[in-house]
């Protein structure tokens, strides 16, 4: 074929599979437009709705598929402060607000399956708590067709109370006390547990139980080493129970043979005494110094004095490796100091494990990676902990200050 008609029909072929490209894109296009409709929402963002998904259904049955699966947060001021990843699991974003969720599912779960309790027969189960457990208890037995009877000290933040009334569990209050008093709210509970002996019935038992244990070491563990790739320099946590301290460190020790595991302790809990000397034991516990209840401190749910089987799992399998004393203006910096700078509304127990971890990142160098639990957040600390006039009477006024107070 001479150049004069080879030219002319190469240009032709080339315009015809150009139309037809560009036809078919176009029409891919009005397609998926027609599919899927735009919106646009306050803050700019597209939002595609597919109306392919119409008939797909993506939905939970039951609040008790809402517990734990937390995600982690990197805390930019701590984290940038210290050169490391201050990282925490957002326990408070679990359906009932705190890591005790997975606590009340696997202690509810267990009595089941032992036959103990069975659902809407009216089963109660029994609590002795100071507050997270009970209201995660109070949730996920109404779920499963249970009552809830929680006993707790008196002196415990109001919401708290509040709450637990409109989840339906009964509310016992007592006064604080040692607990070889046979009214600490553990043994009151106890007691009204045997007490109710017409219908199968539950005593919890946090302190005690093993599926306490079982759920951090069967999940939150399991949750964290899959978040982090197993890039994990340090954990550090606060024990109340011990159970979350116990579990997470025993899930993740094996795997992580180099990781140090810090106990985050409030001023008036024995335990950093018992890591450092082997003694279980606080300064604040010296005769005529007691001021308020067993573990003095305006933290609440964190520190103990006396030792429980989730405790001595601890110690019996030399878990912890340090301990890092936090007094309770330094957490008191703290919390103020992450809501300016991070907008993080953390709860007492929480700035605990958040000064201990700053220190740990401090005492490691720059370059590694601290993970700690965000255990509740400040909402079930407003009359205490977040209300500045309660704090003033302990003697606690924020100065702002928080990093120059813990460095
Ligand atoms: C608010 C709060 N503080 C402290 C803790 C301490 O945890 P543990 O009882 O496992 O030691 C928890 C546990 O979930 C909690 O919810």
């Amino acid at each position: 074929m001479n150049k004069v008609v080879a030219k002319p029909i190469f240009h032709i072929l080339v315009g015809i599979i150009i139309t037809l490209t560009t036809t078919k894109i176009l029409e891919r296009i009005r397609k998926k437009k027609k599919n899927s409709t735009t919106t646009t929402d306050e803050e700019g963002f597209e939002m595609e709705m597919n109306k392919n998904n119409k008939n797909k259904t993506n939905y939970h049955n039951s609040i008790v598929s809402l517990v734990g699966n937390t995600p982690m947060l990197r805390i930019k001021s701590l984290s940038e402060a210290t050169g490391c990843d201050i990282v925490g699991k957002a326990e408070f974003m679990s359906i009932g607000g705190s890591s005790k969720d997975r606590v009340a599912l696997f202690i509810i779960n267990e009595a089941e399956k032992d036959g103990l309790i069975k659902p809407y027969t009216g089963s109660t189960i029994f609590e002795g708590t100071v507050g997270s457990t009970g209201i995660s208890l109070a949730l996920i037995a109404k779920a499963k067709g249970y009552n809830c009877h929680i006993v707790m000290p008196d002196d415990q933040s109001e919401e708290k109370y509040l709450l637990l009334n409109s989840l339906g569990a009964t509310v016992e209050k007592v006064r604080p006390c040692s607990i070889v008093d046979k009214n600490h709210f553990v043994n009151v509970a106890k007691r009204r547990a045997n007490e109710m002996n017409n219908e199968p019935d539950k005593l919890s038992d946090q302190f005690e139980s093993n599926a306490n244990f079982k759920a951090h070491y069967t999940t939150t563990g399991p949750e964290i080493f899959k978040q982090t790739g197993g890039n994990i320099d340090a954990f550090v946590m606060g024990a109340g129970t011990g159970g979350t301290l116990a579990g997470v460190s025993s899930y993740l020790k094996p795997l992580i043979p180099s990781i140090k595991i810090v106990l985050a302790d409030p001023q008036g809990s024995g335990l950093h005494a018992k890591v450092k000397h082997n003694v279980l034991y606080s300064p604040f516990e010296k005769e005529g110094s007691r001021k308020r209840h067993q573990v003095d401190t305006i933290v609440e749910g964190m520190g103990q004095n006396r030792r429980t089987k989730n405790i001595d799992k601890l110690f019996e399998n030399h878990l912890i490796d340090d301990s890092v004393k936090v007094k309770d203006i330094e957490a008191l910096e703290m919390s103020r100091y992450v809501m300016k700078n991070d907008g993080l509304f953390i709860g007492s127990s929480t700035s605990v494990n958040l000064v201990a971890a700053y220190r740990c990142a401090k005492a490691l160098g720059p370059g590694h990676t601290i993970v700690t639990i965000l255990c509740d957040n400040g909402l079930r600390h407003l009359t205490k902990f977040w209300n500045d006039e309660y704090c003033k009477k302990l003697g606690l006024v924020s100065k702002g200050n928080a990093l120059e107070l813990l460095n």
